[in-house]
């Protein structure tokens, strides 16, 4: 079946089927000719056609990110009431108790009891010098809007009043870690060097990129992927404990190199608009799978897109924070990744981070970092 896609070129799906597998028997050799992987990267590299889509799908993203985020607003401030009145009630009981002691106190004291003030002085008041009152500079309403939170960076400052006119909907909160995490700017523009290669909590996304020799230092082999050691030792014990539950899980993507990744990407290229290959590929440089802390995952059932149908798929979503693991790019997320829903693409953060993460509900790892780690 043909189908056109927004260049005018008319290219069949057999086509690129066949131009795909050509180039990665090419290009990459035996360990890529299986029919497995060929479902997958059949799967992934569908066509997308319809532009108009693409924007509704994106504001349905920012839409149910944001009623996510309001429920959680919402419980916040129901357990916030909860203590305000805990408080109130407490400071009301301690107003009595004093009040009450000092009108028993009051009933035994003599009526005509000297009381602690100092003399006055006959000094005319006129005479009186006092110093001007110190002018205390008032924060700008707006600043004080912002600076409430731990995560505040005063100079973004301006950047935060702008995002803020652009999204008038959206709670101050939301304003100050979006803007830190570069949301405001658009994608691909500011190439902020991701931090080090030991760094647990490590961003690589579309405003953090790595460089061209980027190579983590302890890559072993797990799996037949390589990943770093501690992401490869929790991965082969959620391996083995959904094992013991019946399922089995494998790993099919771990570290990619730079230079691969460019490879994949514009082999994406060949046959798809960038725009589209934006959302389901990194850019070299960009791919979070250069950490070696990122891994793809096939089910029982193999195919990366099979993976949302098959019975590993709901075991990990439960299961994957006890072992350190998020799943990266999430139903909701798509308006801060960039990238479409990938159920099989998870990403290493350590036990305590990933199972915080999940207890806040929060969908992103750019959220809970700018919000739990950026400025601690
Ligand atoms: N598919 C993910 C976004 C990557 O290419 O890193
Ligand atoms: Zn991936």
């Amino acid at each position: 079946m043909l189908k056109q896609i927004k260049e005018g070129v008319i290219i069949s799906t057999k086509d690129k089927l066949d131009f795909s597998k050509s180039y990665w028997n090419e290009a990459l050799g035996e360990d890529h000719t299986s029919e497995d992987y060929w479902n997958n990267i059949q799967g992934t590299t569908q066509l997308h056609t319809d532009y108009d889509e693409e924007i509704k799908r994106l504001e349905q993203s920012q839409k149910q990110y944001m009623e996510r985020r309001q429920e959680r607003l919402r419980l916040e401030k129901i357990r916030k009431k909860r203590r305000n009145i805990t408080i109130c009630v407490w400071i009301f009981v301690v107003l009595i108790v004093f009040f009450s002691v000092k009108l028993v106190m009051s009933q035994f004291m003599p009526e005509d009891q000297p009381t602690n003030v100092t003399e006055k002085t006959d000094t005319p008041t006129s005479d009186i010098k006092t110093d001007p009152p110190i002018e205390e500079e008032k924060p700008k309403a707006d600043e004080s809007l912002y600076s409430q939170f731990d995560f505040y960076i005063s100079e973004n400052l301006d950047r935060y009043i702008a995002y803020a006119n652009a999204n008038s909907d959206m709670a101050p909160d939301d304003i100050v870690w979006q803007v830190n995490m570069s949301l405001d700017k658009p994608k691909f523009s500011t190439d902020i060097p991701a931090s080090g290669y030991d760094d647990p909590y490590i961003i690589v996304n579309k405003f953090y990129k790595v460089p061209r020799d980027f190579r983590p230092p302890d890559l072993e082999s797990f799996d037949n992927q390589l990943l770093r050691k501690e992401t490869g030792e929790a991965f082969i014990r959620m391996r083995n404990a959904a094992s013991n539950e019946g399922l089995s899980i494998m790993a099919v993507s771990g570290y990619r190199s730079v230079e691969y990744q460019d490879n994949l990407y514009n082999s994406y290229l060949q046959s798809d608009s960038q725009q589209n290959v934006d959302r389901y590929s990194a850019r070299p440089g960009y791919s979070e799978h250069h950490t070696g802390m990122a891994i793809d995952l096939f089910g029982s059932t193999h195919g990366l897109r099979n993976f949302i149908n098959t019975p590993e798929y709901p075991w990990v979503k439960e299961n994957a924070h006890k072992y350190g693991f998020i799943i990266r790019y999430t139903e909701t997320g798509e308006f801060i990744t960039g990238y479409e829903f990938e159920p099989w693409h998870i990403r290493y953060i350590g036990v305590e981070a990933a199972t915080d993460m999940r207890e806040k509900q929060i969908d992103t790892f750019e959220e809970y970092y700018a919000r739990y780690i950026q400025n601690k």
